[in-house]
């Protein structure tokens, strides 16, 4: 680097386009910013008030097109719909919580180079949204998780960035200890590498266009709701929520595309690592689930907070028509199994689109080849392994 003044112009500052893209995006959000409307929900919101009522629209709710949904009740169907809410939020809480910290040691590899005042300004501005985003999800999953069960059932305790980001993951010790050493090695070499910090936002990028799908069929109830003053404050929530993360997902398309090539070229050993994260990535999105259809969980994992539910007095089930109402929904073929992998599908469709203008990224990644490995079958066929050994979760009553 010559020490020379005045100093040559940054490749940022020559690229004027991407530069006025920053500024607007940053402007935009700054001027619309729903931190104070978010805040309010989570004050105002009272479980009471709007238990009777449908919080998305009817195709997200938890389980939707099972043999359960099928059979259920009207009050248990709007209870389903109410719990969709609850566990897919509970997972943005955990994704955000990984957001945050991500944005700040990206923002400290980028900041390294001149002229990325504007850049780390604007997703200084993102974490702070995403605290309140996480205040309102948090606030009123407990809320209603203590009404309905007297107990957690999607909801956590805070906990930091280095947890698995998939809250309902495949694991075991080993593979979370294996997990949480990449995640501290990642935001150890993005913090010090412009390149690895801005390869991040490919990543939040894929993640946030898995959000897009869906959160902006849940912000619509309310956006298209006949009567919005009527409308639930979570389905209030859903809709402020989608207008910060439109702002967010511009951030990542620009940083993820346009910055990067602003960038000294990457090495072989940045190269690695951004693809191991891409990787990385696919494997979090590798499953899929008729629970929440949308989120890429594990469905053995969730066997236990679905016994729990079916036998709690909302359902009313005894430990064999549980077990055997779990059977019918997650080993046998059914309309949730087939339109949670068409989600799945779409995804890859979508992921694929975002990676293709990206030369670093190798083929396997391209294609998403880990995500693709997945099918009707296998998931059919590990919810049976998993199913012949579910028991009662020890020393549990039913509330
Ligand atoms: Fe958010
Ligand atoms: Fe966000």
């Amino acid at each position: 680097m010559s020490n020379q003044l005045p100093r040559e112009p940054s490749a940022l500052s020559l690229d004027l386009k991407t530069s006025k893209k920053i500024e607007i995006n940053h402007r935009r959000n700054k001027e619309k910013d729903h931190t104070e409307l978010l805040d309010e929900c989570a004050k105002t919101f009272n479980y009471e008030e709007c238990k009777e009522q449908y919080w998305n629209p009817e195709q997200y709710s938890m389980l939707f097109g099972t043999p359960l949904w099928n059979e259920a009740s009207e009050s248990q169907r709007v209870l389903l719909n109410q719990l969709y809410w609850v566990a897919y939020y509970s997972q943005i809480i955990s994704a955000e919580i990984a957001t945050i910290f991500y944005n700040q040691t990206s923002a400290a590899g980028l900041y390294g180079l001149n002229d990325f005042r504007g850049v780390c300004d604007m997703l200084d501005l993102e974490s702070a949204q995403e605290r309140a985003h996480i205040n309102a999800f948090f606030t009123i999953s407990e809320q209603v998780e203590e009404a309905l069960f007297g107990q957690r059932m999607f909801s956590f305790n805070m906990r930091n960035a280095y947890a698995q980001t998939m809250i309902y993951p495949d694991t075991n010790l080993l593979k979370d200890q294996w997990r949480a050493l990449q995640l501290r090695s990642f935001a150890l070499l993005s913090s010090g590498s412009a390149f690895i910090a801005s390869q991040y936002f490919t990543v939040r990028g894929i993640r946030t266009l898995n959000g897009k799908m869906v959160q902006q069929r849940l912000s619509q109830y309310y956006q298209k709701h006949p009567d919005q003053e009527s409308c639930s404050v979570p389905s209030k929530v859903s809709y402020y929520h989608y207008m910060d993360e439109s702002f967010h997902f511009n951030s990542s398309c620009i940083i993820g595309h346009d910055v990067v090539r602003s960038l000294p070229n990457p090495t072989a050993y940045e190269r690695l690592v951004g693809n191991l994260s891409i990787a990385g990535c696919q494997r979090d999105h590798s499953n899929f689930s008729t629970v929440v259809n949308g989120l890429f969980w594990y469905e053995p994992a969730l066997f236990e907070p679905v016994y729990k539910i079916l036998r709690s007095s909302h359902f009313g089930m005894d430990d064999k028509e549980a077990m055997d109402m779990m059977k019918r929904c997650f080993c046998e073929e059914n309309q949730a199994v087939h339109d949670s992998f068409g989600t799945m599908t779409t995804a890859i469709e979508s992921y694929k689109k975002f990676l293709d203008p990206l030369d670093y990224v190798n083929g396997p990644n391209k294609n998403l080849s880990i995500m693709r490995r997945m099918n009707v079958e296998k998931y059919l066929l590990n919810n049976r392994k998993a199913m012949s050994k579910f028991k009662a979760p020890a020393g549990y009553t039913p509330s």
